[in-house]
């Protein structure tokens, strides 16, 4: 075992949702390429009361249900559950600590925690660890989302987990930057001589992001209502995305690096004006030709919780200034879509005459799932004799992903982060500050909605939002790309 990595692994949360959908298949896959140590234990932990043996059986129904059938070579799947062990733990109960320290033996060769627990555990939690002698400096702490609903609330957990942890320690969890796609946009900007030029308010006319996702309530109504479009995605992933696209070059792949230079782009924000914003709520509709209810018949109740949010930012630095960042995200819309678009300015004059029509402006398209490309639109001359003058059209520049690098396997984000965590790799984690930066715009948001009265507006299920998400870039001359 290399002598950085960790004796062990501790999952908070081992029974929820993310553990079954995304953990244990994620670890297992990382077991199953030799990726992790052969003598790292994984210990679950959750308040349901079980054994190990209890713990081995409910990860294999989990590996069983979301594993593709051909990784499921029972050799593999055998060893990987003898890594595990579990110890029931109600996280309001300090003295239950103790058991869990006991359970992980020694661990001053390095542990990595994950927390995957309700925010209203946190606090609780690190006493817990502090209590037991588990935040030794061997320790790393990975923290999923939600980390607070707004700045005082994510202030409060941070200093919590600050008392028992530094930030060297601490691995705040966004899991878009474990996408690969996502990761790619940096290869793209700085790997490549040919953008970053053009990267600027000079060439660019604006920029577009587009999270929207087919997929309803989840079954996460409370979570969910609690929450809204706002909090559970653009405070986090979208701009996470947008400081990504935005950002200076950074002198060096690195932790540090990288961060720096997001966190001075999130602080470049400018307060979002009332007019530069929409909220909406999905009413009934047809999503992928399936009728579907609307949120508050899903819901059961009254709510003016958002599930959908077009925001038109501006990033204030030289690079951007006068270049709209129109932000899009929502749940049951017309199709599951993340992409960025990046639309270049017009070419200053027109050479070709009128016959030409006008060039289209260039168009990058970034998508990032489902499919994953780099699409450069393009004009071209269409093929003829060109007695009228010749004719322009748009075609595109297409580098498809998948079929570049259609051997290598793709890893879903949490196999990067978990790995990254085990060996202490700070990179695609969040800083404290840019935490902090990202909640100071958004709850300038909400105190406008707070105060302001317009209503969220409804929206057809299966559509692309409510019309006042159109006439955001319409009223400036600029459509969605739909
Ligand atoms: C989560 C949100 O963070 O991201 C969910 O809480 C959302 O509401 C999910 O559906 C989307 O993630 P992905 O990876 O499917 O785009």
């Amino acid at each position: 075992m290399a002598a950085t990595n960790c004796s062990a692994l501790l999952l908070f949360g081992a029974t929820g949702d993310l553990s079954r959908r995304m953990l244990l298949p994620s670890l297992f896959a990382l077991h199953e390429d030799d990726l992790i140590a052969p003598d790292l234990r994984i210990v679950g932990t959750a308040r349901s009361e079980m054994d190990d043996a209890g713990f081995r059986a409910f990860t294999q129904s989990a590996l069983d249900e979301f594993l593709p059938a051909d990784r499921k070579d029972p050799a593999r799947l055998a060893s990987f559950l003898e890594r595990l062990q579990y110890q029931p733990l109600d996280a309001s109960d300090i003295d239950g600590f103790a058991a869990l320290a006991a359970k992980l033996g020694d661990t001053s060769c390095g542990l990595a925690i994950f927390l995957s627990t309700a925010p209203a555990l946190f606090e609780a939690t690190i006493k817990g660890l502090r209590h037991a002698g588990l935040a030794h400096p061997g320790v790393r702490i990975g923290l999923e989302k939600p980390l607070g609903n707004n700045l005082a609330s994510s202030a409060r957990i941070n200093d919590a987990v600050a008392a028992g942890f530094s930030e060297k320690q601490i691995f705040r969890i966004d899991h878009y930057l474990g996408k690969e796609t996502v990761q790619n946009l940096m290869a793209l900007r700085f790997g490549n001589v040919l953008f970053e030029p053009l990267w600027n308010a000079a060439h660019i006319d604006h920029v577009q992001i587009t999270v929207s996702e087919t997929v309803g309530l989840e079954g996460r109504k409370g979570f969910y209502d609690d929450t809204g479009a706002l909090r559970d995605m653009v405070q986090n992933h979208m701009l996470q995305l947008l400081a990504m696209t935005a950002m200076e070059p950074p002198g060096h792949y690195d932790a540090t690096s990288i961060r720096d230079e997001k966190v001075k782009l999130l602080r470049a924000l400018r307060p979002v004006k009332p007019e530069e914003m929409v909220r909406g709520q999905y009413r009934a509709g047809a999503v992928n030709g399936k009728t579907v209810t609307g949120y508050l018949d899903d819901l059961d109740q009254p709510s003016e919780t958002e599930t959908f949010v077009a925001i038109k930012a501006h990033v204030d630095n030289w690079r951007w200034q006068g270049v709209p960042f129109y932000l899009r995200h929502g749940k049951r819309l017309a199709e599951r879509r993340s992409e960025i678009v990046v639309h270049f300015k017009d070419v200053p004059h027109n050479i070709f005459g009128k016959s030409a029509g006008r060039p289209r402006a260039n168009q990058l398209v970034i998508r990032l799932q489902p499919e994953e490309y780099v699409r450069l639109q393009v004009m071209a001359k269409e093929p003829g004799l060109d007695r009228g003058g010749v004719v322009l059209r748009e075609v595109n520049l297409d580098l498809s992903l998948t079929t570049a690098f259609a051997k290598a396997r793709r890893r879903i984000a949490y196999e990067r982060l978990l790995l990254d965590l085990i060996e202490g790799e700070q990179t695609l984690f969040v800083r404290r500050d840019e935490v902090e930066a990202q909640w100071t715009w958004i709850d300038a948001i909400r105190e406008i909605w707070a105060s302001g009265d317009e209503d969220v507006k409804g929206y057809a299920a299966g559509g692309w939002g409510p019309n006042a998400a159109i006439a955001l870039t319409e009223r400036d001359g600029r459509s969605w790309n739909d």
